[in-house]
């Protein structure tokens, strides 16, 4: 795979997809791969994000699609289904302050449907189509075919006070693990991006304006960056940055009483 090919008319261009595309890391990858010459497609819910894109970079093909609806995302995915694609990134996310304030009926419902329901509707239908390309011999330029999907460095420990949040990205990282042992056979890859604080507008949404306090938190560039490499490397879990990897490895070895009493201390903070 050579994610640093320029693709010419003759060098048919590979596609990518990427759900949650419409925002924060989704459209910093999606704008990263349109700059390496990929055909690029889109997937988000927020018409106001899909009209900006579209006059700002006209050659992304964008879908509106709330995944929070099952029959809708069922639908779209029936459109993409006629055109082939190489790559597909899961980066559709809902996050809250969910130990700020007291997690409601709303914000449940839609972090259960987005972060794991739509994820494996999305994941189920990505991987049969794939496979069927990859019968078809319907490989462009040697590139293997992979299915990406950001969860979350809080989804790597293991502890029973975990949020939702937490939970659901756990649940995603086992599931992308259960897809690369399954679809290897087929030569398709999979791999899971579980990263730390990203410095989007999301997360400064749910900071007043400004994140910059949060623990390691890195550039939209450097999150592209690491997640490309570990693309490149084809690497099953990409947990970074280096030092929150070390510090959640570290807690994972604690005694689980301590290790819950430790976050619930830590995180049961109005901060
Ligand atoms: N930022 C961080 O610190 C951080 C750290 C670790 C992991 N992550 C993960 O990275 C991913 C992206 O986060 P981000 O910070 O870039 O946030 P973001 O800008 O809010 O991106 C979320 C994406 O999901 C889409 N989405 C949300 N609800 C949707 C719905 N109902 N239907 C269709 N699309 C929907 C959004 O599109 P619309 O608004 O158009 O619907 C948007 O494109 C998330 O999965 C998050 O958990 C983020």
């Amino acid at each position: 795979m050579n994610t640093l090919v320029e693709y010419t008319a003759e060098n048919h261009a590979p596609h990518i997809i990427v759900v949650g595309g419409t925002s924060g890391i989704g459209l910093a990858l999606a704008h990263h791969h349109l700059q390496l010459g990929w055909q690029v497609s889109v997937v988000g819910s927020n018409e106001v994000k899909i009209e900006s894109i579209n006059s700002q970079y006209p050659a992304i093909s964008t879908y509106t699609c709330d995944l929070t609806d099952s029959v809708q995302t069922q639908s779209l995915l029936d459109k993409l289904s006629a055109m082939s694609f190489q790559r597909l990134i899961y980066s559709a996310g809902s996050y809250t302050n969910e130990r700020v304030h007291h997690l409601n009926q709303v914000d449940s419902d839609k972090m259960l449907a987005i972060n794991l329901q739509a994820f494996e509707q999305v994941f189920r239908w990505a991987s049969a189509q794939l496979k069927q390309q990859s019968q078809s011999l319907d490989i462009i330029n040697n590139l293997k075919p992979s299915l990406i999907c950001i969860a979350s460095i809080a989804g790597t420990m293991d502890y029973p006070y975990a949020s939702l949040y937490a939970k659901s990205k756990r649940a995603m990282i086992a599931t992308a693990s259960a897809y690369r042992a399954a679809l290897a056979p087929y030569d398709i890859q999979v791999n899971c991006i579980a990263s730390g604080y990203i410095d989007t507008q999301a997360l400064r949404d749910l900071n007043d304006g400004d994140a910059s306090h949060k623990p390691f938190i890195m550039s939209t560039q450097t999150a592209v960056a690491k997640i490309m490499q570990a693309i490149e490397n084809d690497v099953e879990l990409a947990i970074f940055p280096r030092s929150m990897r070390y510090i959640t490895q570290t807690l994972n070895h604690l005694p689980k009483p301590l290790l819950n009493w430790i976050l619930r201390s830590k995180l049961d903070k109005p901060s």
